[in-house]
């Protein structure tokens, strides 16, 4: 079943526990998830008044719209 998830992050969780940092994904378009891969750098053109909905792959915006 299809759902549309909100996040509003446009950058990881930074967790420090271990010797070396750890980021979470916090903007939902991981291909690594629980992980941050970078994917994120993709958020910094989005409108915070918009509502994005990205293919199944969370690669590409299919629609936008006034949120
Ligand atoms: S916060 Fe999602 S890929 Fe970095």
């Amino acid at each position: 079943m299809p759902r549309l998830v909100r996040h509003e992050a446009t950058a990881p969780i930074k967790i420090e526990p271990q010797d070396k940092p750890v980021f979470i994904c916090a903007c939902g378009l991981s291909q690594e998830l629980p992980f941050c891969d970078g994917a994120h750098k993709g958020c910094k053109a989005e409108d915070p008044k918009k509502l994005y909905v990205y293919d199944k792959k969370r690669k590409r915006i299919v629609e936008e719209r006034e949120d």
